[in-house]
């Protein structure tokens, strides 16, 4: 319940009608041939009606898409209610039409975590008449006959239908421009009484009395105050950094919001009209995709704290990104070694494959050739003297070859004085023999920094 409340926020009473129900459920009391609850779910747009089943579905089976949903919306004439049900066998355009709701389909929306499956009919004000039909026979027999002559059982499901039936008539009672820092004409329990009534009227004028009798409960969800805007707010916030957390791992920031932008994204975000539903949208806009940019542009540093305000004109967001500091340069993944001395290339695969290198070896020039044709190498590291030829040369010829490779070269001896202005210029780090492993690490860090440099001076 609490889980619950976490996620609908500021419709206490309608967790507190459906949670039993489910308890109900849990503890094997429930009554059998029906389902174990119907609910109708009345009041205005984005206060959270179908937020709640999907929080119900987050909660029970860990996935808030694991619902059995019918859009009514998309059935509002009569011949499409036959996409629900699948048309009868021989009819024309049998085979197109799978319908909505199977057996096989509610089964699957249950979990190895919870027997119950939910069942959701959007917005039903919207439904063709049929449809409305179709469904007084599911309220009532628990079952649905498919086009196909097989029936779906509604054991062990709970249905939610939702409406928005008499929210405007329920808006006018409330305020003429609900939203932020406005007050109800009545407020509390009074108003919350009232509303049902009007939902509840709406809904009897609308449906016949057989189908609302059949209904387990009218649940009206009331328009969010202040408090459940910001509450919300919060929540999509928090959620976008633990996005951020989860994606860029190390690499990952804080987002820190200023009083004035909340109030921004809250204004720009809720409405009488549609609620919360626009809020989300709007931090997407405002400023999950800003931080996206800048993100790409490489415009905050790990560790770094994004701060955001209202702009000077109070048209936008602006966002500051500061402190973190640069990664150090990652490790490149693949190396080649090539030195005609095995006994150190065994050694030196040996460290570097500790270290997550991906390693390839080559005793000869012609060798190292032949690897590097078969699958570029990150970065390569080249013996002085090798048998056919010397290092140094090969190092500028791949380099040329390709712009993005690294390259250090290992010696034992002095370099010639050319080759020493050679890998200045090609910016090649230059490992004297001996050199213990922290030594052969090193200057492959550096040359994954110089490559950087020259890949950032080349852009
Ligand atoms: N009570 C609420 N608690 C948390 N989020 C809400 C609430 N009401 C609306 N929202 C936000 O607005 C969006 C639309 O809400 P929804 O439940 O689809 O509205 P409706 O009442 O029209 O079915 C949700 O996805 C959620 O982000
Ligand atoms: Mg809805």
């Amino acid at each position: 319940m609490r889980l619950l409340s976490s996620k609908v926020v500021g419709q206490r009473h309608a967790l507190e009608f459906i949670v039993p129900s489910i308890q109900l459920h849990q503890s094997g009391l429930a009554p059998e041939g029906r389902p174990v609850g119907i609910f109708l779910l009345l009041g205005p747009t984005g206060t959270g009606k179908t937020k709640t089943v999907e929080a119900l579905a987050e909660v029970l089976h860990g996935d808030s898409k694991r619902i059995v949903k019918v859009d009514c919306g998309e059935f509002q004439s009569e011949h499409e209610v036959s996409k629900l049900i699948g048309a009868p066998p021989g009819y024309v355009g049998h085979t197109e039409t799978e319908p909505v709701i199977t057996q096989k389909i509610l089964d699957e929306a249950r979990s190895e975590d919870c027997e119950l499956a939910l069942v959701l009919f959007d917005e039903i004000e919207k439904a063709a008449t049929s449809l409305t039909q179709l469904l007084l026979g599911v309220l009532d027999k628990g079952t649905l006959r498919l086009g196909d002559g097989s029936t779906v059982n509604f054991d062990q499901s709970i249905i939610f239908l939702t409406s928005n039936l008499g929210a405007r008539e329920m808006m006018k009672e409330i305020h003429p421009t609900l939203g932020f820092d406005t007050q109800p004409r009545r407020a509390g329990v009074d108003l919350a009484e009232h509303l049902e009534r009007v939902g509840i009227r709406a809904v009897q004028k609308h449906f016949s009395p057989e189908f609302v009798n059949r209904i387990d409960g009218v649940i009206t969800y009331r328009p969010l105050d202040a408090v459940s805007l910001v509450a919300i707010l919060d929540h999509h916030v928090a959620e976008l950094q633990r996005h951020v957390h989860n994606r860029l791992g190390h690499r990952s920031f804080e987002i820190e919001i200023e009083p004035a932008a909340r109030y921004f994204m809250l204004d720009k975000g809720t409405s009488v009209e549609y609620g919360a539903r626009e809020l989300k949208r709007t931090i997407h806009r405002h400023l999950t995709q800003p931080l996206a940019a800048m993100v790409a542009n490489g415009e905050i540093d790990p560790g770094a704290k994004v701060t955001v305000n209202l702009g000077e004109e109070g048209e936008d967001l602006t966002l500051v990104a500061e402190g973190g500091s640069p990664l150090p340069v990652e490790h490149c993944c693949s190396v080649l070694a090539v030195d005609d001395n095995n006994t150190l290339l065994v050694w030196m695969d040996r460290v570097l494959t500790e270290e997550g290198f991906e390693v390839a070896t080559a005793a000869s020039i012609d060798e190292a050739m032949k690897k590097v044709s078969e699958a570029a190498p990150n970065t390569v590291i080249l013996d002085y003297l090798l048998p056919d030829g010397d290092g140094v040369s090969l190092a500028v010829d791949l380099l040329k070859q390709n712009p993005a490779m690294r390259a250090v070269v290992m010696s034992g001896a002095e370099l010639e004085q050319e080759d020493i202005l050679l890998c200045q210029r090609y910016d090649i780090p230059v490992l004297i023999k001996p050199f213990v492993a922290a030594e052969l690490l090193a200057a492959l860090e550096a040359s994954s920094l110089k490559g950087e440099q020259r890949k950032s001076a080349s852009s």
